[in-house]
């Protein structure tokens, strides 16, 4: 028997796996890609080559970089059938689910599973890596009742993502700027949506299928969601002066602040600071947002309120207001962190195939035993359903 008190709600301290891409030290605020800090990937590196050294496990050198680059480049495009699927997608649907759907579709059209051959597990980091971005572009415009943009071949991965989107070519800048942000948002050790695609993986499922999991896992306003939330709550906060008596609120009720805290981070999180550091140089280029303020007075506000638990921003903080300024509507901000994530979720998948064994935790039982059985007209009416039940009476003694 196993003592309840082992039970770790939310697994919290349980490691999961042995692993050698990502780290984090949550005490001291640094986070590393195959051993390299952020900071420093995030100025020297693009996003794609993030993504080969977090799947491959080093650096490519530069022949290696350009021909994983020209094959993102050819598998850009979507099939017509994917893009007439998601044409009966309401529009009214968050991107989230568009994107997992469209993820999931990808698995009918590439069917060969071949998880032992690596020219697979090349050609289906390929695929995702290249065509999830265009899959978020083609849902903006589809829903705004236009054909998606056709991917462009002389621009670059981010670039291209921006063009495709506002059908305009980005300034140099703010690709880069995007560029850095994805570098940022690719990779996060065990967290819930690579757990979840870790689970997938671990039943020699497609990757497809894997990347559908995670993508419908990170969409949850405790995970990737919450860089939407944020932007909601500082709209909602509205002034400067606000910022204090909106959060007494909040703590009164318990509320999360969506955007602060972490499982793992008890100081600021390192990529919110490298975040906050480029929406400066977007503001300086292209204006300040009303909301930066706000948001720099609910920092410093949160700080001295939550501080001594460890309560700090994390990266969906400064986030949304990046990519506000790039232009990318609010409900797309889940979606861009996708684009991003592929890149860890891909590079967990192939050291999950490497030594896979399936996942299959236990519980501790809390339910009763040797119940009798009860007939059905025997057994007692709930609650539950004498309350309907004197709904639908009344309803219908008052003619309703
Ligand atoms: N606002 C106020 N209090 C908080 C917050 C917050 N955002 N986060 C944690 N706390 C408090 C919590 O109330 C609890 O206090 P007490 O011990 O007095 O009951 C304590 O800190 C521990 O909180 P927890 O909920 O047990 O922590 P967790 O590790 O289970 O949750 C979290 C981590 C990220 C889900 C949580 O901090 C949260 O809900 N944050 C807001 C949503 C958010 O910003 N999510 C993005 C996370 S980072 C990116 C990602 O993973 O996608």
């Amino acid at each position: 028997m196993i003592a309840v008190s082992e039970f770790k709600p939310g697994l919290e301290g349980v490691p999961a796996t042995l692993s050698s891409i990502s780290c984090v030290d949550g005490q001291q605020g640094i986070l590393e890609y195959r051993g390299i800090r952020i900071e420093e990937l995030a100025e020297k590196s693009s996003f794609l080559e993030v993504a080969y050294l977090l799947i491959w496990g080093k650096l490519p050198i530069k022949e290696e970089l350009d021909s994983f680059k020209h094959e993102i480049q050819s598998h850009r495009r979507i099939k017509y059938r994917i893009r007439d699927m998601m044409k009966c997608f309401p529009e009214t649907g968050h991107p989230m689910d568009a994107l997992q759907t469209s993820a999931a579709a990808l698995g009918l059209f590439y069917a060969r599973r071949a998880l032992d051959d690596p020219q697979y597990i090349r050609k289906a980091a390929v695929r995702l890596l290249a065509k999830i971005p265009t899959m978020v572009a083609a849902f903006q415009m589809m829903r705004k009742g236009n054909d998606p943009i056709q991917p462009r071949d002389d621009l670059d991965y981010s670039a291209n993502f921006l063009y495709m989107l506002n059908e305009r070519e980005p300034d140099p800048l703010a690709a880069r700027i995007f560029d850095v942000c994805l570098t940022l948002h690719a990779e996060h050790t065990i967290n819930a949506s690579t757990f979840s695609a870790m689970v997938t993986a671990s039943t020699l499922t497609d990757p497809y299928a894997v990347v559908a999991s995670a993508v419908g896992t990170l969409a949850g306003p405790l995970h990737g969601g919450a860089n939407e939330e944020v932007l909601v709550m500082l709209e909602e906060i509205g002034s400067v002066g606000n910022v204090r008596p909106y959060l007494d609120q909040l703590i009164a009720n318990k509320a999360k602040i969506m955007g602060f805290g972490h499982r793992v981070y008890k100081v600021k999180d390192p990529r919110a600071t490298v975040l906050q550091q480029l929406a400066e140089q977007l503001f300086e280029k292209f204006g300040r947002d009303e909301y930066y303020e706000i948001a720099l007075e609910l920092e410093t506000a949160v700080e001295e309120r939550l501080g001594h638990k460890g309560i700090y921003p994390n990266v969906d903080f400064y986030s949304g207001l990046v990519y506000r300024k790039l232009g990318i509507p609010e409900d797309l901000f889940t979606p861009v962190f996708a684009i991003a994530r592929v890149a860890g979720w891909l590079a967990h998948w192939k050291e999950q195939l490497g030594k896979n064994r399936i996942f299959r935790p236990t519980q501790i039982y809390t339910g009763s035993h040797e119940e009798p059985y009860i007939p059905i007209e025997r057994r007692a009416v709930s609650l539950e359903r004498v309350r309907v039940d004197s709904l639908e009476q009344h309803l219908e003694r008052n003619g309703k």
